[in-house]
């Protein structure tokens, strides 16, 4: 852990807090951490999304089990969502939807600016500070949009706090929105350019743990609250590196240069090209590192919670590597009784299952 003592939530003040994408990929770190926290936690939940998928039914009953609130609608229907605001007192709105679904968060301000009393509201952000970072498209239009909505919230007023938590851990392959849902490579690198470039890497459970602590703090409205722990600067040598010592075993480096990536990110294959320029924006341009918290309006979350410590990446790679198992490789298959983990040569990500973690 990069901080010394344990996470002290009992301090944190207790607000009806409605979470919107608790099935996402980002979206359940978040609702879990309100949960952990003590916050009286509201889901809304698209009608198809109970129905749907299993993965949504099944987040959403770990959800319930442990205390949330399920709520039915969507955020592209505004009076229902001035009705749920209203019937629940909701206090704050964390909007966890994803990439494609951005500008319906327009509709949902109109309701909380009609209603009138939700006291912080955090769109969906929880990546780079969108107003400095500068990707290509079509990472670029995606960006366009988060900034219109946050104009349009300070526009209406409305107190708000902007999650800027950099890359979630896991290995930042250039063509995957998920990284934390799949190992790390276990055939060899691709490394982005010289592999020099440096960036911020925080766990889900982190994301969701600091960003449930901004909510109730007066230090943190109206502002942009940059993750930046010490302990996970790493450039994608480093993690190369502990991705082998978490293994036991090297791989081979192959580079992916700036071109590499702007070539994938010019195919406009959505989401692939968009995560491509994201990638060249972090691991080329540096747009994480390349700029100094000063800013009135921006602060540090490891000024604000110096106490409580963050997972380090090297922990979080010790637990992917628990998690190798091998799917349709009956011989090494028969070796995992053994072992507790099997590296197999080659083996491509897609190709192997990653057990959930709760499991
Ligand atoms: N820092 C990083 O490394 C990183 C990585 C990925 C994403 N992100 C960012 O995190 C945010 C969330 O992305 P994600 O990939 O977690 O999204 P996601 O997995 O696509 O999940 C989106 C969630 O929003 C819900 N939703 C969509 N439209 C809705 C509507 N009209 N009303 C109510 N709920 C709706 C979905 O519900 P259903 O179940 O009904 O579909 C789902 O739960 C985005 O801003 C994204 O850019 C950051």
């Amino acid at each position: 852990m990069c901080g010394t003592t344990t996470p002290n939530v009992s301090d944190i003040v207790k607000h009806r807090t409605l979470i919107i994408g608790s099935t996402g990929f980002i979206g359940r770190f978040v609702a879990e951490a309100s949960l952990h926290s003590g916050q009286p936690t509201y889901l809304l939940v698209r009608p198809g999304s109970v129905v749907g998928s299993s993965k949504s039914t099944t987040t959403i009953g770990y959800l319930q089990e442990r205390g949330a609130i399920v709520i039915t609608g969507s955020i592209d229907d505004q009076d229902s969502m001035e009705k749920v605001l209203k019937e629940h007192k909701i206090e704050v709105v964390v909007s966890v939807v994803g990439g494609a679904r951005i500008l319906d968060q327009l509709i949902l301000l109109e309701a909380i600016k009609a209603v009138g009393t939700v006291k912080r509201f955090l769109p969906s952000e929880f990546g780079h500070d969108i107003d400095r970072a500068d990707p290509v498209e079509p990472g670029l239009t995606m960006y366009n949009e988060k900034r219109k909505v946050r104009r349009a919230t300070e526009a209406a007023g409305i107190p708000y706090t902007y999650i800027c938590c950099n890359s979630i851990a896991g290995w930042p392959y250039h063509d995957n929105i998920h990284p934390a849902d799949v190992l790390p490579p276990l055939d060899r690198f691709h490394i982005y350019g010289d592999g020099t470039v440096k960036a911020y890497f925080v766990t889900g459970s982190d994301i969701g743990k600091f960003t449930m602590k901004t909510i109730g703090d007066v230090r943190t409205v109206n502002k942009s609250v940059h993750f930046r722990p010490q302990c996970n600067l790493l450039n994608i040598n480093q993690l190369a590196s502990l991705w082998e010592k978490s293994i036991g075993r090297t791989l081979p480096r192959l580079t992916v240069t700036e071109d590499d990536l702007l070539s994938a990110a010019k195919e406009m294959i959505i989401p692939q090209s968009i995560v491509a320029s994201f990638t060249h924006d972090i691991f080329i341009k540096g747009c994480q590192v390349n700029y100094d918290i000063e800013n009135p309006n921006d602060i540090e979350v490891c000024s604000l919670y110096p106490d409580t410590p963050f997972q380090t990446v090297e922990e979080c790679f010790k637990d992917f590597a628990t998690r190798v198992v091998v799917v349709n490789v009956p011989k090494v298959a028969e070796k995992s009784k053994s072992n507790d983990f099997i590296v197999v040569p080659n083996a491509k990500p897609e190709a192997l299952a990653v057990a959930p973690a709760s499991a």
